[in-house]
């Protein structure tokens, strides 16, 4: 599935999964962020039945992707300069805008805002799809294939895990396709162009493209959210959540913190980045000491601790330095009631 697919030659199960779009269907696909849950972003019930099946308030905006070369002023009335040259720069890829919304695309695509949210990613398998869906003229609505506020999916069999009742036959998931695991392991940078003129632009998600990246493009830094911006489900303060609680610890505190728990009877995953030898946890997971490699296990590592059971996964804090700036943001979303958590299970 990985493999670069040609016009010619599409896969049947490409053609099966734009023809289930363009039903009406919805169908999960893999992008080098994460998977997606797409619906016709131009198809209001399509775009509800993504709300119904990942458990997610309707007023939270969903990204538009498109193919490769496709007319983005069809979906949004103004393009701005910084918008043509970010994609050039950086398109196909994991970068999203958010521009004005053009008066007939349906204000349900993003939760009755003025605006919409465009990305056209970069995986081959998503690419294939957007190309043969409406013959590459439409825009698959999706947001991140997983229940609201949990982790998001990395691979296809996370999709299959997140929807289990969805998945079925008769289910609302006509089609899940797989193509592999994510190359990138976040979700998309997202920086909003449609308050130019009264606030330039805003990083509203960190995420693989860098502040810096984008800056160097646009001859500014982009700002950070105020509190007037529109709210976006992955800035929410919790979110891209386990079942297992998380807590970030500082890594001079770890060994201390390990065995109070364990003192306690308490059970724990670890997910480590440096060597901790002297550490026994019922369950670990080692992810690479740097920002991309981190990223690219960060889900599935968080997922795979889930899974043990434990009591509460200790993640080991990463640096603040800015190359870190997108896991960190997931991560302390994963862990936004951490302290709370850690004070109780030691019954402090
Ligand atoms: O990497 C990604 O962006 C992945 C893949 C599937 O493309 N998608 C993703 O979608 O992360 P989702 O829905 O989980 O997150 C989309 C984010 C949300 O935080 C949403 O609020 C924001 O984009 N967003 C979308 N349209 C927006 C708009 N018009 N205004 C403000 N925020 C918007
Ligand atoms: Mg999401």
């Amino acid at each position: 599935m990985r493999s670069v697919v040609s016009k010619t030659n599409v896969p049947l199960e490409i053609i099966a999964a734009a023809q289930a779009l363009e039903a009406g269907k919805l169908v999960a696909f893999p992008t080098e962020t994460v998977y997606g849950l797409g619906a016709d972003a131009e198809n209001p019930q399509a775009v509800a039945n993504i709300y119904a099946a990942k458990g997610r308030p309707s007023n939270h905006p969903v990204i538009v992707h498109i193919a490769p070369g496709a007319d983005i002023s069809y979906w949004a009335k103004e393009i701005p300069a910084e918008a043509e040259k970010l994609i050039a720069a950086f398109w196909p890829g994991p970068l999203t805008f958010i521009l004005k919304r053009a008066d007939h695309i349906p204000a349900a695509v993003s939760g009755g805002q003025d605006t919409v949210g465009i990305r056209c990613p970069s995986h081959p398998v998503a690419i294939a799809l957007l190309s043969a869906f409406k013959g590459g003229k439409g825009g698959v609505a999706a947001p991140s294939a997983n229940k609201f506020g949990h982790v998001s999916p990395t691979m296809a069999s996370h999709v299959i895990e997140e929807f289990e009742q969805e998945v079925q036959p008769g289910g609302l998931i006509a089609q899940v396709l797989d193509g592999g695991q994510s190359e990138v392991g976040i979700e998309s940078t997202i920086v909003d162009l449609s308050r130019l003129a009264t606030h330039g632009p805003v990083l509203l998600r960190p995420g693989h493209i860098s502040a810096e990246q984008l800056a160097a493009v646009l001859g500014v830094m982009p700002a950070s959210p105020d509190a007037a911006a529109p709210r976006a489900s992955g800035t929410l303060d919790a979110h891209y959540a386990p079942h297992t609680p998380v807590v970030q610890v500082a890594v001079g505190e770890l060994d201390d913190v390990v065995q109070q728990l364990q003192a306690k009877g308490r059970t724990l995953a670890l997910m480590s980045y440096l060597a901790h030898p002297a550490i026994h946890a019922d369950a670990w997971r080692h992810l690479p000491n740097d920002p991309v490699g981190y990223a690219h296990d960060l889900y599935a590592g968080l997922r795979e601790l889930d899974h043990a059971h434990a009591d509460v996964i200790l993640v080991e804090a990463l640096p603040q330095e800015k190359i870190w700036q997108g896991v960190n943001d997931r991560l302390r979303r994963a862990a936004f009631d951490s302290r709370d958590v850690l004070e109780k299970m030691l019954g402090n």
